[in-house]
């Protein structure tokens, strides 16, 4: 049985319990991360906690990050993924235990953190280099999706709608605008430069996105950050979300039309291989660091 963090302990999965008079499942009152591993070791975990910690601040909940990089490595460790080619850690932590009221509890209580870490795999190569299908889905969620928070329904919804439709993602739509995946990023190649979504309460600041954005610039690729009209999608030459269990996914069609030529283009291969370098070049760098 995998081991699972809870609370400052490290216990079998089946002895982990949480009130029901936890906030996190009674309001989604709650942050997480999902941080990836290569080889048992961390990719950008540091990015990751900057993010989380942010999270919490900006919903008010006490608690401090230092010591989570630990936990992180304890449960790859503990659950035997240090040769796993790719495994993740998931952690979520909520404002804790208390009576329901839509206040907080008046006087703070020990927030909630529970960790747990498993493996996970990249789309076969054959696959991959089909491509993946979008359909757009009315973006229903909140106006502060910056903040990591729990709280996922629409975006569950949405992503049910596309897999009831046979499609492998949904690209979620504000207005005109195409704004990310459910649970990825969403970059448009129009004529070499690569466009996605300025950072904003409208998207969350995804940490692959900002290694795919530096790659961008090594490669000499230009890029603009800037809102993307859902009808200048048929215009594109390449489509790709990004996210942490992702990578870089191209997506080939949006609502039943082909973009560019049906396959993934160029600069998606190129940032998808550049992409798999950094990511070979990190866990390189911490092993060498581990000794
Ligand atoms: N999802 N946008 C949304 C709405 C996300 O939920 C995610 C991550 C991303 C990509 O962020 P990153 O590159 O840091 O993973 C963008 C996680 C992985 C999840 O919910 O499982």
């Amino acid at each position: 049985m995998s081991i699972v963090y809870l609370n400052g302990e490290f216990i079998p999965k089946g002895e982990a319990s949480i009130s029901v008079d936890d906030r996190g499942f009674l309001l989604s009152d709650g942050v997480y991360e999902v941080t990836p591993f290569y080889d048992g070791v961390a990719f950008r975990l540091d990015h990751h906690l900057a993010r989380l910690d942010r999270s919490l601040r900006e919903l008010g909940i006490l608690f401090g990050t230092e010591g989570l990089a630990e936990v992180h490595h304890h449960l790859v460790a503990e659950n035997g993924l240090e040769n796993e080619i790719r495994s993740l850690v998931y952690l979520q932590i909520t404002r804790g235990v208390a009576p329901r009221t839509h206040y907080f509890p008046p006087e703070p209580v020990p927030a909630t953190v529970y960790a747990y870490a498993k493996p996970w795999e990249r789309p076969p190569e054959d696959v991959w280099s089909q491509g993946f299908t979008a359909i757009t889905v009315p973006d229903e969620r909140w106006l502060r999706v910056d903040i990591k928070t729990i709280s996922l329904l629409a975006n569950a919804l949405a992503f049910q709608a596309a897999r009831d439709a046979g499609a492998d993602d949904a690209l979620l739509v504000r207005g005109e605008v195409a704004i990310e995946g459910a649970h990825q990023n969403f970059f448009a190649v129009f004529d070499g430069m690569l466009v996605t979504h300025p950072e904003s309460n409208l998207i969350l600041p995804g940490i692959t996105r900002d290694a795919v954005l530096g790659l961008a610039g090594d490669c000499g690729i230009p890029v603009e950050q800037r809102p993307i009209r859902v009808e200048e999608l048929a215009d594109a030459d390449e489509l790709f979300f990004t996210g942490t269990t992702g990578e870089v996914r191209p997506c080939v069609q949006v609502d039943g039309e082909s973009i560019g030529t049906g396959r993934p283009g160029d600069v998606t291969v190129a940032l998808s291989q550049a992409f798999l370098n950094l990511v070979q070049k990190t866990t390189k760098e911490g092993m060498a660091a581990l000794g």
